[in-house]
């Protein structure tokens, strides 16, 4: 399986500053990547990111988020439907962040997923332990559980999905999971795919939390890490090209 390298720019970045790094990626893929490569843009930045991705297949664009209501009287949320208009690949759901500030439960990550699906968008689905989870020893139980909720209710279509583990204490913090730690965590993700998909090695596990140009190498050489879902680094077009370089 191809590796896929996202980033996920969260609410960082003007509009003429996700230009410069936009077309800054594209001008540095001069030979076509051996990943798949996407970057997740603020909502707002989406219908000029697809101008400036539009007439190369090296990037694909992606969403943060997505509404889990197809339309109607939701102020503020964004259907799948209107993501697709804008040529939108991949969407986030379930990221940490929207977990803990928006209250995002499991039945609704699924939701967002399904949502997602029926759109033809490949949904990136979070899962990820806080420190104190990880400290109590309940790290496999909590990624269990944020994943069998997807899985349950879009399990007929599970190997269209992409996960991301991103374990709360490693996102934004510069404490990077090591490679065993990240590979331990994703082979129980392969594990439980598998026993709801004889295609479960389709499915591809992303690592998140302080990736860079440095570490980048060591996580993408677990068997189990297919790729990595890039806060902070995907902001420098130089070091998000390193990891896409370290990607296989
Ligand atoms: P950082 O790479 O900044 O730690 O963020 C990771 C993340 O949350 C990606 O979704």
């Amino acid at each position: 399986m191809k590796q896929l390298i996202a980033g996920n720019w969260k609410m960082n970045a003007s509009l003429a500053g996700s230009e410069t790094l936009v077309r800054s990626v594209l001008d540095g893929l001069k030979t076509a990547p051996v990943c798949d490569v996407a970057v997740c843009v603020p909502a707002p930045y989406l219908a000029a990111a697809q101008r400036w991705l539009a007439g190369q297949g090296a990037v694909h664009l992606g969403a943060q988020d997505v509404s889990q209501h197809a339309s109607g009287a939701y102020t503020g949320e964004v259907s799948a439907d209107m993501l697709r208009e804008f040529g939108v690949r991949y969407a986030i759901v379930g990221h940490s962040e929207r977990r803990q500030y928006h209250g995002e439960d499991d039945a609704a990550v699924a939701v967002k997923a399904q949502r997602a699906l029926a759109a033809g968008i490949t949904p990136i689905v979070c899962v990820g332990e806080t420190l104190a989870e990880r400290d109590g020893g309940h790290t496999e139980e909590v990624v269990r559980r944020q994943l069998a909720a997807v899985v349950h209710l879009n399990g007929h279509c599970i190997t269209e999905i992409v996960v991301a583990y991103e374990p709360v204490w490693a996102i934004g913090t510069g404490k990077t999971a090591t490679p065993e730690q990240a590979q331990q965590v994703h082979a129980v993700l392969r594990k439980q795919l598998e026993a709801a998909s004889a295609h479960a090695d389709r499915i591809p596990l992303l690592y998140g939390g302080s990736m860079n140009a440095a570490n980048a190498a060591s996580l993408l050489a677990q068997p189990d890490i297919n790729g990595g879902l890039v806060g902070g680094a995907a902001l420098k077009a130089a070091d998000f090209l390193a990891i896409v370089a370290a990607a296989r």
